[in-house]
């Protein structure tokens, strides 16, 4: 495990940014595990400037979302579908037919998520993997439970998911009940982790994912059984200098 912190907001995205850029130039048409959430914003704001430099070219880069609201379409403003279009595919160099995300609006998620760990499997696997971290522990939308859930797979989101999300919508009430996620095969499987928490609401999460017992009471602690993982943390929020 790699550790890097970070003295702010701005430095953990540029941090983020050169890990994605380094794997990209190393490995052109290299497949990336994408994440949403405000955490990965700032790191795709560099990334975007960086393609327009001509520093870093996405032209092969394959794409895949860890996750999706069930019910919404990638037209809604608050679907994962949109949020990578809007913040980081229409900025990039990207061929978008190559970036995919969970289909939010499947009338049959579990063979959606079969057919999704197959798709990322028969690319060869995820290169590298970028994570936030929910402030429950969660990793994508696997959400604290009983066991590790491998396969990509429907979830019925914690209430404290709901009201940390609530935030992106006008009333808590519009935050869907359910998601689809990648689960922690293909999580696990992915070459490299890069894994991202910035503020004062995710430290004592991300110490407890870090140094306490591999649970699935906290999904990200799988993480310290992972063999190439980087952490890219700053204690101050995002909005602090
Ligand atoms: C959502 C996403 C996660 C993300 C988490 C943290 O629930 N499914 O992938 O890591 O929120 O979000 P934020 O970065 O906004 O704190």
């Amino acid at each position: 495990m790699r550790i890097i912190r970070c003295e702010n907001y701005k430095e953990a995205s540029e941090k983020a940014a050169a890990v994605i850029a380094s794997q990209v130039i190393q490995k052109p048409d290299c497949v990336l595990g994408l994440a949403t959430g405000s955490t990965p914003l700032g790191t795709y704001a560099n990334l975007a400037k960086w393609c327009d430099e001509g520093l870093v070219d996405f032209s092969k880069v394959m794409s895949f979302n860890l996750d999706e609201y069930m019910g919404l379409s990638p037209e809604h403003d608050q679907s994962y579908h949109y949020f990578m279009k809007h913040n980081l595919f229409d900025k990039i160099n990207i061929d978008q037919s190559r970036t995919f995300v969970p289909d939010g609006l499947a009338e049959d998620p579990s063979s959606v998520g079969e057919a999704y760990d197959a798709h990322i499997a028969s690319e060869g696997g995820i290169d590298l993997q970028l994570l936030g971290i929910g402030r429950n522990g969660h990793i994508g939308f696997n959400e604290p439970c009983d066991e590790f859930v491998a396969p990509t797979h429907l979830v019925t989101l914690k209430e404290n998911t709901r009201e940390a999300n609530a935030r992106f919508f006008t009333s808590i009430d519009e935050v869907p009940t359910q998601a689809i996620t990648m689960g922690m095969k293909s999580i696990m499987q992915a070459r490299k982790v890069l894994l991202m928490a910035c503020g004062p609401d995710k430290m004592e999460i991300l110490k407890a994912a870090l140094e306490g017992p591999v649970t699935p009471q906290v999904p990200a602690s799988i993480l310290q059984l992972h063999k190439d993982l980087v952490v890219v943390y700053c204690e101050r929020g995002q909005d602090e200098a």
